[in-house]
């Protein structure tokens, strides 16, 4: 696996990561009835990427997967793992935070969470309170690094302001080859500020991992120049290699695809490849 340190946090996190939602009517049935559909095949995928060196886990409360995630990491070293978790946004007044984060401990099974993340802005709540709130679990030691998602680049800068003693560590958004909104402000900000971009639905949906027309012809001719690479490990390895700021984070709910996208790791795109594959995509380079 190949690491890079996670914005200006200093931990060494793995370039692929893991994220764990999986769909409403999967988190419907796991909130009524306590019901989490193949939960051991879950368990079975995450533990496979942490053995393959993949110390990134994204959850949220809002996932129902927290459990999961306390279950995955049994027996692994607590200290080399980087659990990222989020908050609701309606949970984001002082004392609201001080409580989700008290509940995702305890599901987590955890004395503290890496990564604790405003899952989206609430603009009827002041960011100042939430981040409060954050930056006492910050000096509690219960959250080590604060991030937020789905902030734009005002947003995120406000947030900041909000946060006088700490600095965001990261801004979870959407990225992939298709969608590339944050190339416009967000993400030149976080290269020039060393912020961690964690890139959600990096592979589409999967779409990127079943590419299609003229799309599946660029994926052909750059997996025949690599040895064979698979159309998800040439999408991620495209964001690892877009911005040295980027974790792709692509959900897997089975070992065999968090093996093969482990394997977007370790290798390199060239220029003219990341040319070929965006203005297949229809993107400017
Ligand atoms: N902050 C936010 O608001 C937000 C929003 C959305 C997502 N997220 C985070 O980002 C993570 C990833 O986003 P996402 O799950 O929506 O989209 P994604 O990772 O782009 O795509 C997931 C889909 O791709 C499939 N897949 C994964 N690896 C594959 C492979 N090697 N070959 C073929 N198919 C493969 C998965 O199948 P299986 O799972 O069936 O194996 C699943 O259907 C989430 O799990 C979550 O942690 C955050």
């Amino acid at each position: 696996m190949e690491y890079r340190e996670f914005g200006k946090t200093g931990f060494k996190v793995s370039v692929i990561g893991m994220g764990t939602y999986y769909d409403p009517s999967y988190i419907i049935l796991a909130r009524l009835l306590r019901l989490h559909r193949r939960k051991a095949l879950k368990i079975a995928a995450l533990r496979k990427g942490i053995e393959l060196g993949i110390n990134l886990i994204d959850t949220a409360e809002i996932y129902e997967t927290e459990g999961i995630v306390a279950e995955a990491i049994k027996g692994f070293k607590r200290d080399e793992l980087f659990i990222a978790t989020k908050v609701w946004l309606t949970h984001l007044r002082y004392e609201k935070v001080l409580k989700a984060a008290e509940n995702s401990l305890r599901r987590l099974g955890c004395s503290y969470i890496d990564l604790y993340q405003v899952h989206w802005p609430n603009p009827s709540i002041p960011v100042e309170e939430t981040m409060r709130a954050m930056s006492r679990l910050v000096d509690e030691g219960k959250v080590r690094h604060i991030g937020v998602s789905n902030f734009s680049l005002e947003q995120f800068k406000k947030a900041q302001e909000a946060l006088p003693k700490h600095e965001l560590a990261s801004n979870q958004v959407e990225y992939s080859l298709t969608v590339r909104r944050i190339e416009k402000d967000l993400l030149p900000y976080c290269e020039q500020n060393n912020v961690a971009i964690l890139a959600y639905r990096p592979l589409a949906h999967g779409s990127l991992a079943r590419v299609e027309g003229i799309l599946a012809k660029a994926f052909q001719e750059v997996s025949l120049k690599h040895g064979g690479k698979t159309p998800a490990q040439i999408a991620l390895n495209w964001l690892v290699n877009r911005s040295r700021v980027v974790f792709p984070i692509p959900r897997a709910s089975r070992p065999e695809r968090v093996v093969e996208n482990a394997g977007a790791a370790g290798w390199r795109l060239d220029d003219a490849d990341m040319a070929r594959l965006t203005r297949a995509a229809g993107g400017q380079e």
